[in-house]
């Protein structure tokens, strides 16, 4: 058990102290906060999969604050994934490539003879990169199959007393993972959808694929992430689909005998008469506050144990709604409003 010290941006530098001693210390990202540890050590990159309780083959990104970084450890960068770097780096691409061989262990890829490489978009972690002088694997931050954290004591709450340190650097911007894109092989496929679009993508590159295939827990899957339960909290979630009435969601959850958990944005939480029963989380005002909000609201209702069905907003699955709907599909095992109906 180690004791968890908080630092702030300004205290960065001890913070690198810690990962070239091989200690484990969160960060924060545009996106989500990760789990970081020296890439080039492979014994603390197991203690990662020891503190999150994350099945070995599932393989870690490697976050640089530099392209000398990725030109040493892939053993080439295509032309198209120079233009993906050059426009959205620093951001929320992750782009996959085949390892140089001998650089990297097995414990940061999985196994598999690629490596992801991501250049986030937040100085203070660009900073402990730099400083540590090596790149740094990152999961998101938090304890396998919970959502994602999004501030510093979402990252606290759940690996409090099993990592070094965390550099609280405030709530996330994004709040939804980076756009996972494979451009290991001829034809780029995004393998998890983010705030950098399918669209965005094209408009640099021309026509990729979108992996929209459910993994069975007996495959070998392309992102091996993709098997794994996901962001689920504790209470059984329900997607209100845009095309659903609310007025329906209010009439359900009035004749409800327990409390239930609400998350929608403040125009529907405004435009009806909610019952005592609905216990209120704002996602704000459309799908880019409510993608920053979805991971905290799950969590929020963790912390109630009463709560044990949760409603929540579904977007239309277009642009950053496709990555929003991707973790809220996820988060429910794929459960609509509709089918409580129905039953
Ligand atoms: O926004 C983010 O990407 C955050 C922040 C901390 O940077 N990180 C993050 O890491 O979400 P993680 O480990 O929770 O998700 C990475 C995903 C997993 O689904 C993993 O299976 C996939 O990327 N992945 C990593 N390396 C891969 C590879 N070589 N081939 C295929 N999929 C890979
Ligand atoms: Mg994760």
């Amino acid at each position: 058990m180690v004791k968890t010290v908080i630092f702030q941006p300004a205290e960065v530098k001890q913070a690198a102290k810690l990962i070239q001693a091989g200690q484990l210390v969160a960060f924060p990202t545009e996106t989500v906060y990760g789990l970081g540890a020296d890439a080039t050590n492979e014994e603390a990159v197991k203690q990662v999969y020891l503190a999150k309780g994350r099945p070995s083959d599932n393989p870690l990104i490697v976050h640089v604050s530099s392209l000398a970084m990725v030109e040493h450890f892939a053993a080439e960068i295509p032309a198209k994934a120079k233009q993906l770097m050059d426009r959205f780096w620093p951001g929320s691409l992750t782009i996959i490539l085949r390892v140089k061989p001998g650089t990297l262990s097995k414990t940061v890829t999985g196994g598999l003879d690629t490596v992801a490489f991501r250049f986030p978009d937040c100085q203070p972690t660009l900073d402990l990169i730099s400083q540590a002088g090596v790149p740094i694997v990152g999961p998101s931050a938090n304890t396998s199959g919970k959502p994602s954290p999004t501030t510093a004591n979402h990252v606290y709450h759940d690996l409090n007393n099993k990592i070094a340190g965390i550099i609280d650097n405030g709530p996330t911007r994004v709040g939804v993972e980076s756009t996972v894109l494979d451009m290991s092989t001829s034809q780029p496929v995004i393998l998890r959808p983010g705030a950098v679009t399918k669209q965005d993508i094209e408009g640099v590159i021309g026509s990729i694929d979108i992996n929209h295939h459910q993994v069975k827990q007996d495959e070998v899957p392309k992102a091996p992430g993709m098997k794994y339960k996901h962001y689920a909290p504790n209470a059984q979630v329900y997607i209100v689909d845009p095309a659903d009435d609310w007025g329906e969601v209010a009439a359900v959850i009035a004749q409800s005998k327990e409390q239930v958990g609400l998350m929608a944005t403040d125009q529907v939480l405004h435009a009806h008469v909610w019952s005592v029963q609905a216990d209120q989380f704002s996602l704000g005002t459309g799908v880019q506050e409510a993608s920053a909000h979805l991971f905290e609201g799950l969590r929020d209702f963790d912390n109630q144990e009463e709560i044990h069905q949760i409603f929540c907003q579904g977007f239309e699955p277009t642009g950053l709604g496709a990555a929003y709907m991707n973790r809220l599909n996820k988060s429910a095992g794929g459960a609509h409003f509709r089918d409580l109906l129905n039953k």
